[in-house]
């Protein structure tokens, strides 16, 4: 019996919790902020890449791929010199960018913008969103390093 009324005083305890919920999701909210604001502070953006490992010489199997995307998906809106279409140019990107923070910028470009202050910078700039491209993170990193080939890397 004693074993019942617990029960029955957890599940009115549970149950208290519900009205709660918005109490919960600020303290997961704060959470979230302040582990963005560290990510954000190494300059590596927001988002699953946490770490890339960059190889000399180049991928060199990446390398077409890489291009292959940008023709399908970016060409319309970067150039590979340093002029600004509607997005900048990619020219330099590599030595100006962690790369962590390149992948991040293409596969979770609407919290990039939301919230990365140098991707907020460039939007400030170009004055349109980059899109959601539905790049995967491999392609991403096929794309990246494309990118440090045009950018003179061996
Ligand atoms: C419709 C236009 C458009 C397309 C298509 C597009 N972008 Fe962008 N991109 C932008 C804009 C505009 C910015 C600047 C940030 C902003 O305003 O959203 C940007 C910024 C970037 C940046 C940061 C550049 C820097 O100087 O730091 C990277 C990296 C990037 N885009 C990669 C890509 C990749 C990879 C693709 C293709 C898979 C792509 N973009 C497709 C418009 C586009």
């Amino acid at each position: 019996m004693k074993n019942l009324i617990s029960v029955i005083i957890l599940a009115i305890l549970f149950a208290a919790c519900g009205p709660e919920r918005p109490k919960v999701e600020e303290g997961n909210g704060a959470n979230e902020e302040n582990a963005v604001a560290e990510n954000a502070n190494e300059g590596k953006g927001i988002g699953q890449v946490k770490e890339v490992t960059l190889n000399t010489p180049l991928e060199q199997d990446r390398i077409p791929r890489g291009k292959a995307i940008y023709e399908m998906k970016c060409q319309a809106c970067h150039r590979l010199d340093d002029q600004r279409v509607v997005g900048p140019g990619w020219k330099d990107v590599t030595k100006k960018r962690k790369p962590e923070w390149i992948m991040n910028m293409i596969t979770n470009v609407d919290v990039m913008l939301e919230r990365d202050e140098e991707a907020q910078k460039l939007l400030e700039l170009c004055l349109t969103r980059m899109p959601n491209q539905n790049v995967s993170l491999g392609d991403a990193r096929d794309v990246l390093e494309f990118m440090r080939q045009n950018d003179g890397e061996k």
